[in-house]
């Protein structure tokens, strides 16, 4: 079933599953923590994408608030996500092995791997009623020397999750855009047979 606050702003033009909808990235939080339970069925929702060779390319570095390695991680992120990713219950920096393991031959999927998994895992926590929010606004190059990430992974961007706060909580600019956007429509994405630029009305 469709949440009531995405009821009247997306409407999909063929019938699919309310999940994909009811999805979005609310910058809103709380500040509360979630579970530790919660947080892991999220990892292994991401756990159980399909990837190319099931090479498993992704991998999760995560921070809860609180603690330690959330300043680390928090510290990372620009000025712009700060603002509202403060009350996020954890956050986490996803990164992908660049060479597949079994031959150490660059993998030309990976990318697309661990995009496959930070889907299942914003689809599980849409489902549990947790909000997260995906953030490039981060340093990269500071998150590898920072975090220890070696070489071989490329980072691929962070994750802000908690639960759903009011938008009163955001500076006013934020609250403008606190709500569930559209989409492009199926016209312009998808081709038969071979690639074509949509038609501009
Ligand atoms: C990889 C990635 C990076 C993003 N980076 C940021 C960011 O740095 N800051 C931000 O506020 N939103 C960021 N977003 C959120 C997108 O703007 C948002 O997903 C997009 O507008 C679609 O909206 P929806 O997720 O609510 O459906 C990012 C999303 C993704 C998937």
């Amino acid at each position: 079933m469709l949440n009531s606050e995405i009821d009247h702003k997306r409407k999909p033009s063929h019938k699919i599953n309310s999940l994909f909808i009811n999805r979005w990235s609310p910058r809103s939080m709380t500040g509360e923590d979630i579970d530790d339970d919660d947080l892991m069925s999220l990892f292994e929702a991401a756990r159980w994408a399909p990837s190319s060779y099931n090479n498993q390319p992704w991998r999760f570095i995560y921070a809860k608030r609180n603690t330690e390695s959330w300043n680390k991680l928090f510290d990372l992120l620009y000025e712009g996500n700060k603002v509202w990713a403060k009350n996020a219950a954890a956050l986490v920096v996803v990164i992908s092995r660049k060479n597949f393991e079994y031959n150490e031959k660059p993998s030309i999927t990976h990318q697309f791997d661990a995009g496959a998994a930070w889907e299942n895992l914003a689809l599980e926590s849409c489902d549990r009623g947790i909000a997260t929010h995906g953030m490039q606004g981060f340093d990269y190059q500071r998150a590898k020397t920072e975090l220890g990430i070696p070489e071989s992974y490329d980072v691929m961007a962070m994750i802000a999750i908690g639960k759903r706060g009011p938008k009163e909580n955001l500076p006013p600019k934020l609250q403008e855009v606190e709500f569930p956007n559209d989409r492009k429509p199926l016209t312009e994405i998808v081709m038969e047979g071979y690639f074509r630029e949509p038609e501009k009305h």
